[in-house]
This record gives structure tokens, C-alpha cells and sequence, in this order.
């Protein structure tokens, strides 16, 4: 937080966002610094795994292929070889058409959630969202001062009138960031037709889909709703994120919104005065990683450690730290989400105790909209190499212990 005499000299209502947003982003990179401490906080992919010679030989092609176009300022909505490449690809994933005007290129996904609150939100509207969901969005829409009411993806499920009274619903049906959990098809393709009844947005976040552990993740609400309405340009509520950090290098900052030809129009506009234009320069190395099929080579083996990694950890915390979580093993993403067995375990509390022991993780607070979870805890598993995650969960139970007997 900004917590300083220039801290003071901000609007007052942006220094009371500022004190309300998560810094926690910030803090996790830092704890990157002391090699003696284990992060399993932040939402990393395992640097030793990017394809960095892969990455110098397309910014060597881009740069030969393109030239100068490479190194200008660019259309607002992205260099239109990518476009046509991102359109091509998400219409074999969906079964139907998307051409460009469907397409707006961004800086990592993330950018699409700050342009969608730009676009859509107004001080008070109301947003349906996963109770626990990601915390970059909800610090993206905070300056805004949405309102926000809990999504249930199960059976009925969130009502039409509730649909009805939001601006737009927000999900991660893939493996989401908290919980890693997969949401059902038969229960993404209820939302998708109550949403369509109430005529409302439906912002799909889908920056996981890459990492599967075990088996498939099922179709995206974009693609069922294709299935729904065959034939012409994409034209349906679905506004679909996205993105190359996961499957590819988050460094690239390479990312995509798929939506109506009017959503995007509105976010181009609402992009223009936040960036001018993205780079080219990686939108050019990303049209090559992707035209060579890097995600064919790199996905399987990278995807491989993460599972090893994964179990590593489940099976650690089932020896050190069952006495006072319990967790269901994610089949995807990069997260465990662990709840305290009973009401006195606070995950705030052990924070502390854990940093002292060198050891962090997310705690649930920080996703919950409301702001009071204090029996959650995020821990990640993609970054650290098994032992390191064994070393993780040994720490953590001491401080447990420690902290609650
Ligand atoms: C759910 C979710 N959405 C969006 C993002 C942002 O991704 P990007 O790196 O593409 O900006 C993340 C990053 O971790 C995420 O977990």
C-alpha cells in the first residue's frame, strides 16, 4: 500500500482504493529476492521451463519478416497478422466462425478485465461473480465500486432475476484461480442459457485451459454458445479472455478478448487511452512462436512437471498439514486451495507466523469480495520443484502448529 507523504497527495478517492487494493501482487515478486524463502504465493509458471531459444529465433524471424512495422506503434486493437492468427485459433477451438472484428489483442488478459470495468461498470452496478475469484479483477474493478453478489454454478443455480439485475457475470470455469476448481458443461451451459435470457454479460476468464492434468476441461461457454446460435459473426453475450502467460511466457503480455463486433469496438475505444497501441514487437514474436506451433512442443512436457509438481505437494500436505486443512486435488491450473478444518484455524494469523518460518501463500481473504474469508489459503504448485514444495508444506505445518497447536 502507499503509505507515504506522496501517498498524501493523491485524489482522495484513489488513496482510498489504494488502501483498500492488494499490494500482495508486489510483495510475492519481492520474496523472490531471498533464495532461503519459498514463495508458494504467487501465480507463476516455472521460469526454467520457458522456451527462451525458441523465443530469440522468432524475435530474429519477426524482426527479419517485418522490419520497422515491428518496432512502430500499431493499431489499437493489435497487429492484424496475430488477429487473424487469434481468430483462426479460437474458431477451431469453438467450433464456429470468428473473424477479426471479433478480435481485440491486449496486455495479457489482465488488460481486458481493467478495459471490460472501464466499459461496463458504473459506481454501484452489481457483477455476479465465483466466491472466491481472482484477485486481479476485483482490484481491476475497485476504483469503479461495482457491488458484488456470489455466482452458484450448481443446480438451479443463480437465477435469471439475479442475472438480470447485473451488469455482467464473471467466472473461471477452468480450473479457477483461487480454487483450481473445473466447473461441469452441463452447468456452464445452464449459466450461458439463463445469461442469454437475462440478457446480460458473461465474462469468461480462461487463462488455465492449457495446464490439464487430468483429462479434459469440456467446452467454453464461448463455444456452446457457437453451438446455440450457428451461422454469421459471433454475436452473442460471451466475452471470452485470452491468453499466452500460461501456455506460451507470461513476459510476452500477449493476450486476447473475443466478443461481439461491438464489444470490442467499445473496448478498442476504451484501450486507446490507456496504451495507444500495444507492442508490436511481441505481438510479432508471439505470430511466430505460434505460426512455428511452439504450444505443440513446449505444453506436453512443461504440463508433465506441473502434474509431478502438483502431486508433490498434495501428497506433502496430506503428511504435514491434514491436522488442519482439507483440500480437493485440482485436475488443471496452478493452485491448491486449502479450508481450516475447524473455525479457530484463521489463515491471516498463520501468514505471519508462516512469513517468520519463510514460507507464503495466498490467504483467502484477498480473493473473497467481501473481503472477511479467514479460513482459505491459496498455495501454488507450478513454481517450485517437488523438494522445494515438500520443504514448503514441512514449514507451514510448523507454523501451524505453532500458531494452533
Ligand atoms: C483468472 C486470471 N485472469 C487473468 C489473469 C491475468 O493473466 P495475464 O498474464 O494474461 O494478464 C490471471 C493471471 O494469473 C488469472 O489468474
Amino acid at each position: 500500500m502507499l503509505n507515504n507523504e506522496r501517498g498524501a497527495a493523491v485524489r482522495p478517492s484513489f488513496s482510498r482504493w489504494l488502501s483498500q487494493t492488494n499490494d500482495i501482487t508486489q510483495q510475492f515478486m519481492a520474496m523472490g529476492v531471498d533464495p532461503s524463502f519459498i514463495s508458494m504465493a504467487g501465480g507463476l509458471p516455472a521460469a526454467e521451463f520457458y522456451p527462451v531459444a525458441a523465443a530469440a529465433e522468432a524475435a530474429d524471424r519477426a524482426l527479419s519478416r517485418w522490419g520497422a512495422a515491428a518496432l512502430e506503434y500499431g493499431p489499437v486493437d493489435g497487429f492484424m497478422p496475430l488477429r487473424a492468427h487469434i481468430a483462426d485459433r479460437m474458431s477451431r477451438m469453438a467450433g464456429r466462425h470468428f473473424d477479426t472484428s471479433n478480435v481485440l489483442l491486449t496486455v495479457g488478459a489482465m488488460q481486458g478485465l481493467d478495459l471490460i470495468g472501464k466499459v461496463l461498470i458504473d459506481e454501484g452496478d452489481r457483477i455476479v461473480t465465483q466466491y472466491p475469484t481472482y484477485v486481479g479483477a476485483l482490484d481491476a474493478w475497485r476504483p469503479r465500486q461495482p457491488v458484488y453478489t456470489p455466482l452458484d454454478w450448481g443446480k438451479p443455480g443463480t437465477s435469471v432475476e439475479t442475472l438480470r439485475s447485473a451488469k455482467f457475470v464473471y467466472g473461471v470455469p477452468n480450473y479457477s484461480n483461487p480454487t483450481g476448481a473445473l466447473v461441469p458443461t452441463p452447468a456452464r451451459a445452464a449459466l450461458l442459457e439463463k445469461a442469454l435470457e437475462a440478457d446480460t454479460w458473461l465474462v469468461e476468464d480462461d487463462p488455465y485451459l492449457p495446464l490439464q492434468y487430468d483429462g479434459d476441461a469440456g467446452p467454453s461457454m464461448l463455444a456452446l454458445d457457437g453451438a446455440m446460435m450457428p451461422g454469421g459473426p459471433y454475436n452473442g453475450p460471451v466475452i471470452y479472455l485470452g491468453t499466452l502467460s500460461k501456455s506460451i511466457v507470461p513476459g510476452l503480455r500477449v493476450g486476447w478478448v473475443i466478443a461481439s463486433p461491438d464489444m470490442i469496438a467499445a473496448l478498442t475505444l476504451a484501450k486507446q487511452s490507456t496504451d495507444i497501441s500495444s507492442s508490436m514487437l511481441t505481438h510479432a514474436v508471439a505470430l511466430e512462436l505460434l505460426e512455428a506451433d511452439i504450444e505443440k512442443v513446449h505444453v506436453p512436457g512443461m504440463v508433465g512437471h506441473y502434474r509431478e509438481r502438483r502431486d508433490a505437494l498434495c501428497a506433502a500436505a496430506l503428511e504435514t498439514l491434514a491436522p488442519w486443512f482439507e483440500w480437493q486435488v485440482p485436475s488443471g491450473g496452478m493452485f491448491v486451495w486449502m479450508k481450516a478444518r475447524n473455525s479457530t484455524i484463521d489463515t491471516g494469523v498463520l501468514y505471519a507466523r508462516a512469513l517468520r518460518e519463510k514460507v507464503a501463500y495466498v490467504p483467502g481473504s484477498v480473493f473473497d469480495p467481501a473481503g472477511v474469508d479467514t479460513s482459505s489459503m491459496r498455495i501454488n504448485f507450478t513454481r517450485n520443484a517437488p523438494d522445494v514444495l515438500r520443504e514448503g508444506a514441512r514449514r507451514l505445518a510448523v507454523a501451524a502448529k505453532d500458531a494452533f497447536g
